[in-house]
């Protein structure tokens, strides 16, 4: 991560927390420099066959080993890749080969899991909440601004050309000055689909922590930092009932809010509405509005790569498209880890940890807000996210 002098919008004093940003100048040179960063994964469950296809057909990625608690799992998600060694976590940690520790366990062990990494010298890339809680996710960035090694979080699905043709719209002044933004997540909740829900129902998990990293990382690379917020909050049912898979039927126990909703209130004055719900059952709402003084955006789903981006100006009749004008195409999940392992020592990577721990610490502190009725000021920031060119993803 950058230095804190380089990343302040605001002259708003920084905490101990935020102060433990990585120095991108301590960091070892490596494998951003050329050839090929050797990932080694932790955590082969739903999401990870998302990751491998993409780390597959990406030319500067190569996975050489694979690691869950559950050995024949981690077999199975990498039987159709060569040349992946299935090993215990201590020995993945352990093996030289590795240079990148991806981190796709369940959002309760990213900080264990990172720790261990950064312990054995190794960059660490985690899915997305960067951890369980702000207080882990700090004791992260310190272990790895302490140890010279890099930490970055997902999402990526910012890299692509949905969000970063819509920054680009509002780098452009095409809408004037950003006055608001609204976020609309609302789901009846994963465990219809996913086989193994639990970890969306414990903390770590909930609608905000789950679905908010792709919002708040969005609405934080399109209108930079946020200093205050204030949340409200609901959890209607105490269980859930698994929907599919082998559990199918069995009661899961919910300890999170599960209906989340609150005003971010950013560096810039613009102000975000957000709710990020697991008690609706479908929303018309767009996922992203942004309006200026001139115009209004539409930005497409920030849990996907790409899609239209609408935008209307004063006084006109309906809405345009707006030509794809930056991002990754054709991206998939594992881009970010891409751009990640071969940003060059010395720049903050765009899915770095400093954004990802501002992510955190605005969502802790909806809930916190919730809680207590009172708002809340966030202590931590980070810069934009760099923007990224109209590039095919395999260029990362
Ligand atoms: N499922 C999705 O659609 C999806 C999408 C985007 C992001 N994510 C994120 O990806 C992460 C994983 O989600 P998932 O759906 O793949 O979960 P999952 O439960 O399907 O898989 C997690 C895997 O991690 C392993 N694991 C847990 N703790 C471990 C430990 N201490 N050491 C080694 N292995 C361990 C589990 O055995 C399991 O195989 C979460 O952070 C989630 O938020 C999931």
């Amino acid at each position: 991560m950058g230095r804190g002098a380089d990343l302040r919008r605001h002259p708003r004093p920084q905490c101990g927390r935020a102060r433990a940003r990585q120095r991108a100048d301590h960091h070892r040179e490596g494998h951003a420099v050329g050839g090929q960063v050797n990932i080694g994964v932790v955590g082969c469950g739903a999401i990870s066959a998302q990751y491998f296809r993409t780390i597959a057909r990406l030319p500067r990625l190569r996975l050489v080993a694979a690691a869950d608690l559950d050995l024949d799992r981690a077999r199975e998600a990498v039987r159709p890749y060569e040349g992946v060694e299935v090993m215990s976590v201590a020995e993945l940690m352990a093996d030289p080969r590795v240079d990148v520790v991806l981190n796709l366990t369940v959002p309760a062990a990213h900080a264990e899991i990172a720790l261990q990494a950064i312990a054995a010298g190794k960059d660490v890339y985690c899915e997305k909440p960067l951890a369980a809680t702000v207080a882990q996710a700090g004791e992260m960035l310190r272990a790895a601004d302490a140890a010279g090694v890099r930490l970055g979080c997902a999402p990526d699905t910012v890299l692509g050309t949905g969000t970063q043709t819509a920054r680009q719209a509002i780098d452009d002044g095409l809408i004037g000055r950003p006055i608001a933004a609204t976020a609309t997540m609302m789901t009846p909740g994963h465990e219809r689909w996913h086989p193994n829900p639990d970890f969306y129902y414990v903390p770590g998990g909930g609608p905000l922590l789950d679905m908010g990293p792709y919002y708040i990382t969005s609405l934080v690379t399109l209108l930079g930092p946020v200093r205050t917020v204030i949340g409200a909050a609901n959890r209607t049912r105490s269980k859930r009932t698994i929907g599919s898979g082998p559990r199918q039927g069995e009661e899961i126990p919910v300890t999170v809010d599960t209906h989340v909703t609150g005003v971010l209130v950013h560096d810039s004055g613009a102000l975000t509405t957000l709710v990020m719900s697991f008690d609706g059952a479908a929303t018309k709402s767009p996922n992203i509005e942004v309006h200026g003084e001139k115009a209004s955006l539409v930005v497409p789903d920030p849990n996907r790569f790409d899609g239209p981006v609408l935008m209307s100006k004063v006084g006109q009749d309906g809405w345009s498209d707006l030509p794809t004008s930056a991002g990754y195409v054709d991206a998939g999940r594992g881009v970010g880890l891409a751009d990640f392992a071969c940003t060059p020592a010395g720049t903050e990577p765009r899915t770095g940890g400093s954004l990802a721990f501002h992510v955190l610490e605005i969502m802790e502190s909806l809930l916190a807000s919730a809680h207590s009725g009172a708002s809340v000021p966030i202590t931590s920031t980070c810069a934009r996210p760099r923007p990224v060119a109209l590039l095919p993803s395999e260029n990362t």
